[in-house]
């Protein structure tokens, strides 16, 4: 009888399907996902429409990305990280971060590998390292401070372990990883030759004094990294899937030789505005945080209208908050009741830990605030119903 193959058959659906799903019976604030609600801004659009309309850009874009592209992200790193990319060598487009990664994990790992996953953990990446026939070992970050303890980030390092995946600012805790802790984990991955997978997807989402610091900055670190971002968060357009690896040639070209076999080629006309998009002036990356910082704040006291206990991020659009003072049940409970009988939707964080340290977020729920002001108020409104 013909059927799937085994790879993929314990992924089961997500549970971001399962909470729109339950968001929308029952009419409730969507902070599940984090997808903005509002647009881009009008001048990245307009680059757009404008490259759709040349007639030039309408066919397939070269493999790696469109030479624009590649040069927006290699002036780009150089801009805000003093770092030099090559934009021939060194720059692979890939169809959003999500594609990114997977490439990165099919050009850089083999077989039976070891790859080091921080939890909470963005979706993918574990089901990424399964279908490339590796192994996922798991470091957990402790709630509530969402900090690596040195010496079971230690522990996970042996002599099959090939790459360790890293994302900061990390989704879902909103912790920005400090010089301290990257030195650790630079270490480490040095003494045990270990390639870093960094998703900083959230680059420019980052409040108050926290500093994002790439990886591949620290002495001795870009040779064994490939970095990973994407246009989505940081200019509002989740839905052009534009994302970019960059690194050492080396590295890169594993990168390229899977990633030509993946997607190919990813839309031409939004690199074409992707391009413009990085080279924004400083103050959009201002207005940007400022916005955000104005967001997350509502959020921070919508939640606690509703007596949660929200750590406050130093990055990202979500917050995790401990909802142990006004709820009996484990995050899948809450996040349902939540849904269902308050009207705001969350995520329940279990999700993305492995099944042996999942009870670590059992007392959490994920709030995206990427939203508008006027929604985060009127949540606060229905979480003070919570718990009555
Ligand atoms: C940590 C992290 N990595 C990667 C992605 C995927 O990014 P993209 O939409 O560019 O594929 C997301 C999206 O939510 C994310 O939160």
């Amino acid at each position: 009888m013909a059927k799937r193959a085994d790879r993929v058959a314990g992924f089961g659906t997500t549970i971001f399907t399962e909470i729109n799903q339950l968001a929308q019976q029952h009419n409730a604030l969507n902070l599940g996902q984090g997808k903005p609600d509002f647009d881009g801004p009008a001048e990245i659009i307009n680059a757009a429409v404008q490259a759709l309309q040349t007639g030039a850009l309408n066919q397939y874009a070269p493999g790696p990305g469109s030479t624009s592209l590649r040069q927006a992200v290699a002036d780009h790193a150089r801009r805000f990280y003093h770092m030099e990319v090559d934009p021939t060598e060194g720059v692979v487009v890939t169809a959003g971060a999500t594609e990114a990664i997977f490439s990165c994990v099919l050009g850089l790992v083999d077989r039976g590998d070891e790859v080091i996953v921080i939890e909470p953990y963005f979706d993918s990446y574990v089901p990424n390292i399964t279908m490339a026939g590796a192994k996922p070992v798991f470091v957990p970050l402790h709630p509530p401070t969402w900090t690596f303890d040195p010496e079971e980030l230690r522990r996970a390092f042996n002599k099959r372990t090939r790459a360790l995946i890293l994302n900061t600012p990390h989704n879902p805790s909103g912790r920005v990883l400090t010089r301290n802790e990257l030195t650790l984990i630079a270490e480490l991955c040095q003494e045990h030759d270990v390639t870093v997978i960094s998703d900083e997807v959230y680059e420019h989402l980052i409040f108050d004094s926290a500093c994002h610091i790439p990886i591949a900055t620290l002495p001795g670190m870009f040779e064994r990294t490939v970095t990973v971002s994407s246009l989505g968060k940081t200019f509002s357009v989740t839905g052009w899937k534009i994302g970019w690896v960059y690194g050492a040639p080396e590295l890169v070209r594993g990168v390229a030789q899977a990633h030509q076999f993946v997607t190919f080629a990813v839309n031409h006309p939004a690199q074409q505005a992707a391009a413009f998009a990085l080279s924004m002036p400083e103050s959009y990356f201002v207005d940007f945080k400022k916005m955000y910082t104005r967001k997350r704040d509502l959020l921070m006291s919508a939640l606690r209208q509703g007596g949660l206990s929200p750590t406050l991020p130093e990055g990202t659009y979500f917050i995790m908050a401990d909802f142990s003072s006004v709820f009996d049940g484990d995050d899948i409970e809450f996040a349902r009741h939540l849904t269902s009988e308050v009207g705001v939707a969350c995520i329940p964080p279990t999700f993305f830990y492995s099944h042996d340290h999942a009870h670590m977020a059992s007392t959490q729920a994920r709030f995206a605030f990427c939203k508008s002001d006027e929604m985060l108020r009127e949540v606060g409104e229905r979480m003070a119903h919570l718990g009555r």
